[in-house]
C-alpha cells in the first residue's frame, strides 16, 4: 500500500505557535505509512478576486498544488475572538476557488484546535467545520481534537502531553481510514 500523504495547515504564523508546534509534534510520531508536510502559508496574499485568473499568484498557485497532491487535510487552529485565525480563512478561500470544483472538494480533513483557554478553541473548530462544509470537503465526524491549556502542554517547542498526543494520533489514523475507504479515491 502507498504511502498515505497528508497536508498540515496551521492557523498560526507566530514562530512559537502552539498550533504549529502540535503539528511538528505529530508529524514526527506518525507511522511510516502515513507522511505528514506542513503546508507554509505567510507567503499567501490576502484574497482578492483580482488576483485570479490563469497567473495566479506563485505562492497560492504553490499552495494550491499542494492540496490537490495531498490525500488529506490535517488542520490545526487557534482561536481568535471565539472565530478561526484569518490567516486559516484567507487560506481557505484562496482554496476554495472556483466553488464547487476547488482542491477542496471531497477532501477529507481533520480538525483540530488549541487554545490556552479551558474550551481550547472549539468555536474556531465550528467556524471551520462550516467553512469546510460548504467547500464540499469531508470532515471527520468523529473524533475532535481540542487541546485546552495548550501553553502547559508545549515545551521547547513540542508537544509533550502523552494522552493529547495518542488522542491526536488516533483521529489521524481515522482520517486515514476514512481515507482508504473513499471509493472516489
Ligand atoms: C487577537 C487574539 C484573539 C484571541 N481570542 C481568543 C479566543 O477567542 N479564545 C481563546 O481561547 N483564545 C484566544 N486568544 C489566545 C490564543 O488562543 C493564543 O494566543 C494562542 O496561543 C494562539 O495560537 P498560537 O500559539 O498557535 O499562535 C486570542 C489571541 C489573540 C492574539
Amino acid at each position: 500500500m502507498r504511502q498515505l500523504k497528508l497536508a498540515g495547515l496551521s492557523g498560526s504564523l507566530r514562530r512559537n505557535s502552539h498550533n504549529t508546534a502540535i503539528l511538528r509534534t505529530l508529524q514526527e510520531r506518525l507511522a511510516n505509512d502515513i507522511a505528514l508536510s506542513l503546508l507554509p502559508l505567510d507567503g499567501l496574499p490576502l484574497y482578492n478576486g483580482d488576483l485570479e485568473g490563469p497567473e495566479l499568484p506563485a505562492a497560492v498557485a504553490e499552495f494550491r498544488a499542494a492540496l490537490e497532491a495531498a490525500d488529506g487535510l490535517v488542520v490545526c487552529s487557534p482561536e481568535y475572538n471565539a472565530g478561526t485565525s484569518g490567516v486559516l480563512k484567507n487560506a481557505l478561500d484562496w482554496a476554495s476557488r472556483p466553488a464547487n470544483a476547488s482542491p477542496l472538494k471531497g477532501k477529507h480533513v481533520l480538525l483540530m484546535s488549541s487554545s490556552p483557554g479551558f474550551m481550547g478553541g472549539v468555536r474556531a473548530q465550528a467556524q471551520l467545520r462550516e467553512g469546510f462544509a460548504s467547500t464540499l470537503s469531508r470532515v471527520l465526524v468523529h473524533p475532535s481534537v481540542v487541546v485546552a491549556g495548550v501553553h502547559q502542554k508545549i515545551q521547547e517547542g513540542r508537544f509533550v502531553d502523552e494522552s493529547n498526543i495518542q488522542f491526536a494520533l488516533d483521529a489521524i489514523a481515522a482520517l486515514a481510514s476514512e481515507i482508504q475507504r473513499d471509493p472516489a479515491r
